[in-house]
């Protein structure tokens, strides 16, 4: 069950970081507040000490990614607390979490090669156009609030209490994923217009954490891997069928419901 696990840290690291912050805050940081939420969702998964204490600040620096304020400067960000993770995991014998965490984010090392330099050219553009747009999607696909509602959620905070229950958090992460499938073509459209290419660059890259869930949960047993994607809420599993997720990044946002 670990993988399932694991592959909802991927999902909640992505729904916590599509957060939008409040027009008036010009931070890059985001605030204890919304720590809170990522904080009190992973202690309901249990994510082991060993492996928070390791990868916590790449789960804050993707957060802050995902705000898509100062962009460039927050993907270097990424890059740089990604291998302090690596590294981190590697020096804790015994934490087995290593193998997992660096398959689940083997796209993030192909970001930081490739795609960096694509970013810092469209920074320029991008800077004065990002927040506004973040935030009229949250305003139509209501990313924020329904993530405050999750961990605010009354099962979710008892599972953060007993240590984390995987299929307690399972239950609830429908609405994420509903918001996910609005939240992504939105702001894909958007940053297209107004900054060529950049929406599909975005996209693209938001998706990178799929795939490798995509790829971990098809290198389970075939038994239990059924049992994962029926457990998995319908509007979730997207996120874990490789074609989906092709035709998805392709532009073909009808994929997000085609099972
Ligand atoms: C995450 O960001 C917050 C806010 O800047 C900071 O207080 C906290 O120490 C960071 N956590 C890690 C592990 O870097
Ligand atoms: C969280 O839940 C409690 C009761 O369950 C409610 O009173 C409170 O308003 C909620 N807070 C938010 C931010 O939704
Ligand atoms: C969650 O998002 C959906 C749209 O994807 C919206 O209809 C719903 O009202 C949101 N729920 C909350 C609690 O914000
Ligand atoms: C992925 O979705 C397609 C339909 O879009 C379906 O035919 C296929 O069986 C799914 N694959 C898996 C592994 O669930």
């Amino acid at each position: 069950m670990r993988s399932l696990l694991y592959f909802l840290l991927i999902i909640i690291a992505a729904a916590s970081a599509a957060i939008v912050q409040s027009p008036s805050d010009k931070d890059i940081v985001p605030h204890g507040e919304e720590l809170l939420d990522v904080d009190t969702i992973f202690r309901a998964m249990g994510v082991p000490f060993c492996m928070r204490k390791c990868i916590d600040g790449f789960i804050n620096s993707t957060t802050t990614l995902w705000t898509m304020r100062n962009v460039v400067g927050q993907a270097r960000n990424v890059c740089t607390s990604h291998a302090k993770a690596i590294s981190c995991l590697k020096h804790d014998q015994f934490c087995d979490m290593n193998k997992i965490f660096k398959v689940a984010s083997s796209s993030v090392e192909y970001m930081c090669t490739k795609k960096y330099v694509l970013f810092e050219r469209m920074e320029k553009c991008l800077t004065p156009v990002v927040d506004k747009i973040m935030e009229e999607c949250d305003n139509t696909c209501y990313s924020r609030s329904n993530l405050t509602a999750f961990s605010n959620n009354s099962n979710i905070q008892f599972a953060a209490t007993v240590g984390g229950n995987v299929f307690i958090v399972t239950d609830h992460l429908g609405d994420l994923c509903g918001s996910l499938q609005c939240t992504l073509p939105c702001v894909t459209q958007k940053l297209n217009q107004a900054c060529a290419l950049s929406g599909w660059l975005a996209l693209d890259m938001l998706m990178q954490p799929f795939d490798a869930a995509t790829v971990m949960i098809e290198q389970l047993a075939p038994p239990l891997r059924d049992l994962v994607i029926k457990k998995v809420d319908k509007r979730c599993r997207f996120a874990i069928n490789a074609s989906q997720l092709n035709r998805i990044r392709n532009g073909d946002f009808t994929a997000f419901n085609s099972l």
